[in-house]
């Protein structure tokens, strides 16, 4: 299905359910990180971009104070009073979008002034698949709310509202990233964003002219970053922080690191190592992107894998494999992106390559005895807008 059926169709099931003609269509793209992994909630360098996988918001505002949403990936229709909603007692996936609601609450909306809303929406962003699909829910979401709600928000503020809502109405401690590259992504572009001042630079990919793509490896491991892994990460970074005497990780250098060995136990140590060394990476990549396009990058998201891989244990063997098999079969660079425990791979591949990528991964998985990962090219694209 197109991007312009999916806008159509989005509009037509919102009449169909409502029995009304929705005042909108919004939509928001899932991500990918090229590099600058576990860096956001450490105020550090993230690299990110936008991709061509959508949600879509078909918006209509109501005339008392009640908020309703369906979706094409639950039978579930979800309704709540604006003014009482609480981050509580939301769950499921109708979490996402009346999160958002209820995040622009505690940004200083008058929830119980508003006019109530019913939102029907859809997605062809794959879930669970680390390209965050949650995100693009919610900025679509906050884009409809903020233009029909006349709120005139800017979007740095909207990425924060989102994560407002993953953080307390899903319950997953994540940063700022994945907001930011929904809300702020350009075409062939990616976001360089510094997560503590909160500036950010389009910076210019190059994919095509050098006769590169992206090509996903989603590995079908599923990661939930509500539980578990994540968390543990982000109270050993915290827990690192504190005993360098330090606010957050982003004030540690690399030629800090010789003593922070001396001052942190081995696997502390290894976790802020990776953080340090990931922002410095993010930066070379900037640099040789702009100094010498993409064909230099390869050995940079190499190296992050490893550092993941390592120090941060946060990959498992599916994704070791992936990023194995795709640099043999003539990808020039690969790792695994998003949270880890799961999800996917990234692999920067020549364009004549895409094939050999593909069947070589496929056959290794095969041959380990892996669950088929699915796998599919994916293009830096245009943030969240409205459709229609
Ligand atoms: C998830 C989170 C992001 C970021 C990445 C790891 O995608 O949502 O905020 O922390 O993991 O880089």
């Amino acid at each position: 299905m197109t991007h312009d059926d999916f806008t159509a169709q989005t509009a037509a099931e919102f009449l169909s359910r409502f029995g009304r003609a929705a005042d909108g269509v919004w939509s928001a793209p899932g991500r990918v990180n090229l590099i600058g992994e576990h860096t956001d909630y450490n105020e550090g360098f993230v690299l990110p971009f936008a991709i061509d996988r959508r949600t879509w918001a078909a918006v209509g505002l109501r005339d008392d104070n009640a908020a309703r949403v369906t979706s094409t990936f639950s039978a579930d229709e979800v309704e709540v009073e604006l003014a009482t909603v609480s981050a509580q007692t939301l769950d499921g996936w109708s979490a996402y979008p009346l999160g958002i609601a209820w995040a622009l609450g505690q940004n200083g909306v008058e929830l119980v002034e508003q006019r109530g809303f019913d939102a029907h929406i859809a997605s062809d962003v794959p879930v669970g698949a680390g390209l965050s699909s949650s995100a693009a829910i919610e900025c679509a979401v906050a884009i409809a709310l903020d233009e029909r709600w006349k709120l005139g928000i800017d979007r740095p503020t909207l990425a924060r509202v989102g994560q407002l809502a993953e953080n307390e109405a899903v319950g997953a401690p994540t940063g700022i990233m994945d907001q930011s590259a929904s809300l702020l992504g350009r075409r062939d572009s990616a976001v360089f964003l510094d997560c503590r001042s909160l500036r950010s630079e389009i910076v210019d990919l190059g994919f095509a002219d050098a006769g590169l793509e992206i090509v996903i490896i989603d590995t079908k491991v599923s990661h939930a970053h509500a539980t578990g892994g994540y968390a543990a990460r982000r109270a050993s970074c915290e827990a690192g922080a504190a005993a360098l005497g330090v606010d957050s990780l982003r004030d540690v250098s690399v030629a800090d690191l010789d003593r922070a060995r001396e001052l942190l136990d081995d696997e502390t140590f290894r976790r802020v190592r990776h953080v340090v060394t990931e922002n410095a990476r993010v930066l070379a990549t900037v640099r040789a992107l702009r100094e010498s396009g993409p064909l230099a990058i390869g050995e940079i998201l190499n190296d992050s894998h490893v550092s993941m891989r390592d120090d941060f244990e946060i990959s498992v063997a599916e994704l070791d494999l992936a990023v194995v098999a795709a640099r043999e079969a003539g990808a020039i660079g690969a790792r695994m992106t998003g949270g880890g425990f799961g999800g996917a791979a990234i692999a920067l591949t020549p364009s004549h390559l895409v094939a050999d990528v593909t069947a070589h991964v496929l056959e290794a998985f095969a041959a380990a005895r892996f669950t088929a990962p699915e796998i599919f090219t994916v293009a830096p694209s245009d943030g969240a807008k409205r459709e229609l």
